[in-house]
């Protein structure tokens, strides 16, 4: 049984007719026995009743309740509701390419509607810092600006910027008003090369390097061998968090090629001192004490990408983002109690095109990744959709790339999977165009969505040859070739 409304709600009984909206009373009652964000809506010829916990539920039916009214008239139903998963979230790079404060609104407003309850604001990587400092201002004057715009559409023009504190906090406000937690990312000890050209004594080498302009990954990354980069994360971090008052902090810990590690005194004493295998078992020594850092100090709980498994001794308490595990080390962490964030690379990466990543594949995805036990499956904690702005340089652009496989990552948080359906979906889609319109949002055409076979393939060779640069391809192939170069 279906009704207008994505995500779908996970139960609807229809009492049959429909009455007019704007003549019914609404009667919110206290269950304390609900989960934070499940709801009842039952509406009846002469009343609405909403049933929840608090506010969180009660906010959920009333975007359920304003979709079905849409349109003056509303059904009489029971609508039961509550999401397949407590973690439903977004990623926006701002570090590439920067957006609006009023086009990052827009954008959660959108995601609102979809009931996503997180956004990941993905705020530096080698290409720019984006967030205000006074701890360290050469951040502002340096690392936010790089030489020109790069990454293939070279104008030679400087490019950057940065959120100042008063921008952050109005979005973090914003997302409050809106039920959604905004999880900054300090990605670190790679795609730091922004911090090291401000900070080139944070790097092994400690030379001069410039803010990257072009996209892929890049060899100098944070020493682990100094106590001088734990001191300036450790005060980094303390600044950022003033201005997230939320459960959770992103540390990254993705694509960090270990060459530098490899030939620096200072890690390898490390290495000696503490004991510790190899450069991978460094990777897990540096994120842990973060972690700790972040733990024991902010009271914070940790998420990091899934490359931060790979030195085996990481600390259990950090969720894991899983983006990208070709070794299935997440659903090991998951099977033994540690908790997944799924955002598959080939399902929910949303900056490749429709022709690689079609709606229906999007939508199709299972949160449940393969090898989970039932103890696993009940540790996948939820979803997260990202667009990466390597390539993806102005808002219409994203919305055009986002809009609709952003939504049908939307309904596979929500929505449970025996509830879920493409055809009902699709169907149910076409009626929040004019919804996202009035956000200022256009989505993709309906026929981009599921491309043919013959523009899937031209997409994924375009794709390859144009965005992925030599070195981006090379280093993520055979990422321990250049560290025997090196040696
Ligand atoms: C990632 O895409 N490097 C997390
Ligand atoms: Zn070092």
């Amino acid at each position: 049984m279906s009704l207008n409304i994505i995500p779908a709600p996970n139960k609807i009984e229809l009492y049959g007719g429909e009455v007019r909206a704007a003549e019914l009373p609404v009667e919110y009652v206290t269950d304390s026995s609900f989960g934070e964000e499940k709801y009842v809506l039952d509406i009846q010829k002469n009343k609405v009743t909403v049933i929840s916990k608090g506010e969180k539920g009660k906010h959920y039916a009333k975007i359920t309740y304003m979709k079905l009214t849409e349109n003056g008239n509303v059904p009489l139903c029971r609508i039961t509701d509550e999401p397949a998963f407590p973690f439903r979230g977004f990623m926006i790079d701002s570090a590439r390419h920067m957006q609006t404060v009023d086009e990052i609104k827009k954008y959660i407003l959108a995601a609102a509607e979809f009931k996503f309850n997180v956004f990941h604001w993905h705020l530096c990587d080698d290409q720019g810092w984006r967030i205000e400092s006074e701890a360290f201002p050469e951040l502002l004057t340096k690392a936010a600006y790089r030489d020109c715009h790069g990454f293939g559409s070279d104008n030679g023009e400087r490019y950057g910027g940065y959120y100042t504190k008063a921008e952050i906090r109005d979005v973090v406000d914003f997302c409050k008003e809106h039920f959604i937690d905004v999880i900054p990312e300090i990605d670190m000890p790679g795609h730091t090369t922004a911090i090291i050209s401000a900070y080139p004594e944070l790097s092994c080498r400690g030379e001069q390097i410039p803010v990257a302009t072009n996209g892929g990954i890049f060899k100098d990354i944070l020493c682990a061998g100094k106590q001088e980069v734990y001191d300036f994360c450790f005060k980094l971090l303390d600044e950022v968090l003033e201005l997230f008052p939320f459960e959770y902090v992103h540390i990254g810990g993705d694509e960090a090629p270990k060459a530098r590690w490899c030939s620096c005194e200072k890690c390898q004493a490390v290495i000696k001192r503490e004991g510790l295998k190899d450069v991978e078992e460094l990777q897990g020594y540096f994120a842990n004490r973060i972690v700790t850092y972040l733990e024991e100090e902010k009271g914070k709980k940790v998420i990091a990408w899934n490359e931060t498994l790979n030195s085996g001794i990481v600390k259990d308490s950090v969720v894991i983002a899983d983006w990208m595990d070709r070794t299935d080390k997440c659903a090991e962490y998951a099977n033994k109690g540690g908790k997944v964030i799924a955002e598959d690379f080939y399902h929910y990466y949303l900056d490749y095109p429709y022709g690689m990543t079609p709606l229906k594949k999007t939508y199709g995805y299972s949160p449940y990744i393969d090898k989970l036990n039932e103890e696993g499956k009940k540790n996948i904690i939820g979803v997260e959709t990202p667009i990466w702005t390597e390539y993806v340089e102005d808002f219409d652009r994203m919305c055009y790339m986002c809009f609709p496989r952003l939504i049908a990552c939307g309904e596979s948080g929500w929505t449970k999977e025996s509830n879920k359906c493409y055809k009902s979906f699709r169907e149910r889609l076409c009626s929040y165009e004019g919804k996202l319109l009035s956000i200022g949002i256009r989505m993709a055409d309906e026929a981009e969505w599921d491309p043919n076979f013959i523009t899937r393939a031209k997409d994924i060779v375009k794709r390859w040859i144009d965005c992925l640069n030599p070195q981006a391809i090379s280093v993520f192939l055979f990422p321990n070739r250049d560290e025997k170069k090196d040696k």
